[in-house]
């Protein structure tokens, strides 16, 4: 997969890409990424990037013309779409469509994407509605720019590309795939200052784990998310397990450290 950034703030990246599971990407040749400072599409000496919002208010707001031909730039570029299709064009932006796994899922299947970091007081409206294919916030906040949540798409999605993690079945048990949040994991020792990891996990009977661990994931998801559960497809014994949870209040806590 290939994967266009439009940035003011190209110095920004490739940060976080650097390291870990992306960059391994980047060594097997399963990723490629590209930053493009908007700013080099523009023509006048200031390379002016913004300009006042008409009917006036507060801020700044991205001019289209420099994000525009900078899509089209890349576009240009790069060989005949084929049967994929044009890429998606991506502008994040606190109105956008809410992330979530199954958008990372989704985003994961294309070839090429291309992402536009907004900034100031927002993007003109033509780029949202004439450029861009799609809109994407990462939660109802609003941060200063659009990199960070950049940032956040590209890797959610791209540790789902076949190849990218070790083994294909890892992302298969992490939370919001199946709709529950993970079960509790534990490694050595067996046990650390008086606690214990639980005696099944140390059993050798996979069986009971995977029951266990189900388990474990649907209290989890009842105690931290009940709002889940509505779309989690629990079977009709599952669902019962989760009114024993609500009114057994020695399950019904969320466990922290003080
Ligand atoms: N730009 C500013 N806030 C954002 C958000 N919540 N998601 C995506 N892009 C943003």
């Amino acid at each position: 997969m290939h994967i266009d950034i439009l940035t003011l703030f190209p110095e920004m990246f490739p940060g976080p890409f650097q390291t870990g599971i992306f960059q391994r990407a980047v060594d097997r040749k399963l990723v490629s990424l590209s930053i493009h400072n908007i700013r080099d599409y523009t023509h006048d000496r200031h390379a002016t990037a913004d300009d006042y919002p008409y009917g006036g208010g507060a801020g700044m707001v991205m001019k289209p013309e420099p994000i525009f031909e900078a899509v089209e730039a890349i576009k240009s570029g790069m060989p005949e779409a084929g049967e994929a299709g044009p890429p998606p064009v991506i502008l994040l932006s606190p109105q956008g469509r809410l992330f979530s796994q199954s958008i990372a899922n989704e985003l994961s299947k294309h070839g090429h994407l291309i992402l536009i970091c907004g900034h100031y007081e927002g993007v003109d409206e033509r780029v949202g509605q004439h450029l861009a294919t799609d809109e994407i916030s990462i939660g109802d906040y609003v941060l200063s720019g659009g990199e960070l949540a950049a940032m956040v798409v590209v890797d959610a999605m791209a540790r789902l590309i076949p190849g990218v993690l070790g083994s294909p079945i890892s992302p298969l048990d992490d939370s919001h795939v199946s709709g529950l949040l993970e079960y509790p994991q534990y490694t050595r020792p067996p046990e650390y200052r008086g606690w214990s990891v639980p005696e099944v996990l140390l059993s050798g009977n996979h069986a009971q784990i995977n029951r266990w661990r189900r388990q474990q994931a649907i209290l989890r998801t009842s105690q931290r998310r009940p709002e889940l559960l509505a779309a989690a497809n629990l079977s009709p014994e599952e669902s019962q397990l989760v009114k024993t949870f609500i009114n057994d209040k020695t399950t019904n806590h969320v466990p922290r450290a003080m």
